[in-house]
């Protein structure tokens, strides 16, 4: 049955460098060719935000167009001919990417600098022999006065991609960051060029995540996690029972810096909060109870194993259920906790203790 508002889904066949590939109508040229593992690049296109086509670094050849066009924006028609690699694309990239070093802060081998949060560009510039153009000095304003504890912004490193402010209205819908100003003086600014505190921003870092040149990078993070070796850990944020997943970068089993998985892994779709980006120094905080504690006779609590611990919680709860009935026990669990350990509760209580007086706070 057809409903009044129903889309229509097409398939269809595209054609990319020869090779014939289904699409689906409403598709970009880097969907499909990504789906196809023919590889595109790209620096200001996130799947999650609407195209903006505006770094210019995935232009294709689409046949009957007399232009290049961005594969990122470009909508596939039936029968439509792409190329990705032709002596025109490359003479392109070459020229586009020396434009973007010669206005970019470059380091002592004359690349992109990297940054503890990458810097996509610098990898695509490594494939090209750069044109000697002369260095820009665009004018191009910061924020050295914003004080907020997460975020910092380096405008010698932005390349007006826009997929911050984009980022902060299309998925944050908060606005706190926009482009600003004109022509070489274009920047990321806020209203009043006010520091972040002072604005709508939720500090979520999604900007900073999304940014694909470290220029916007987390204050927190140590300075060397350029060179830094660190492992990283898929995990679950402990902070409310959604259950984002995130990847803990650890150095010396310390926790250095909290990251999202890529769009499209994962539930949370590459987003994190405040707290599950930047509120991980409890880690490693020396208040932290990090064993249990079991209050002995004299009234005080003392470390005690696991093994000593539940045993002392089930010999207590054991007492009340003789003494008092089932009924008299309540069993109380947090959105903190997974969805499986909230099963395990309500289990415990009704299974192993025989009440049905179970709760959690999310549910208030
Ligand atoms: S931290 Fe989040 S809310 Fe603040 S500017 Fe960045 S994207 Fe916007
Ligand atoms: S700060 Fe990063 S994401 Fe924002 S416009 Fe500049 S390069 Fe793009
Ligand atoms: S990725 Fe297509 S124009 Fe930027």
């Amino acid at each position: 049955m057809n409903y009044p508002n129903q889309k229509r889904v097409e398939t269809f066949s595209i054609e990319i460098n020869g090779k014939s590939c289904r699409a689906i109508s409403g598709e970009t040229v880097v969907d499909v060719a990504r789906r196809e593992g023919i590889e595109i690049p790209t620096l200001c296109h996130d799947t999650r935000l609407e195209p903006a086509g505006a770094c210019r670094v995935c232009l294709v050849e689409v046949e009957g167009q007399r232009r290049l066009q961005p594969g990122c924006a470009w909508k596939v028609q039936p029968e439509m001919k792409v190329t990705t690699e032709s002596d025109r694309i490359e003479k392109h990239r070459t020229i586009l990417y020396s434009m973007y070093m010669a206005d970019h802060q470059l380091d002592e081998t004359g690349l992109p600098v990297a940054t503890g949060n990458g810097n996509q560009l610098r990898e695509l510039c490594k494939t090209i022999d750069p044109l000697p153009l002369e260095p820009v000095k665009a004018p191009r304003a910061g924020r050295p006065e914003d004080v907020n504890p997460y975020i910092e912004f380096n405008p010698e490193l932005c390349i007006l991609c826009a997929r911050c402010t984009r980022y902060c209205d299309e998925v944050e819908a908060v606005n706190a960051i926009t482009l600003s100003n004109r022509g070489g003086e274009t920047t990321i600014a806020t209203a009043g060029n006010r520091g972040l505190l002072d604005t709508t921003c939720e500090l979520c870092g999604g900007c900073i995540a999304t940014c694909p040149t470290g220029a916007l990078i987390e204050k927190k993070a140590p300075v060397n996690l350029v060179t830094l070796e660190t492992e990283v850990t898929r995990s679950t944020c402990n902070f409310c029972g959604v259950g984002c997943q995130l990847d803990l970068h650890t150095h010396n089993d310390r926790v250095v810096k909290i990251t999202s998985p890529e769009p499209g892994e994962t539930l949370n779709d590459g987003n994190l909060c405040v707290k599950g980006r930047f509120a991980y120094d409890f880690i490693h905080h020396e208040d932290r109870i990090t064993t249990p504690l079991v209050r002995g006779a004299d009234g005080e609590l003392h470390p005690a194993t696991w093994e000593e611990a539940l045993t002392a919680v089930a010999s207590g709860l054991n007492a009340v259920k003789e003494k008092h009935g089932a009924d008299s026990l309540g069993f109380i669990s947090s959105s903190r906790c997974t969805g499986e350990e909230n099963y395990l509760m309500q289990k415990l209580s009704r299974a192993v203790f025989g009440t049905n007086n179970v709760h959690q706070c999310a549910a208030t």
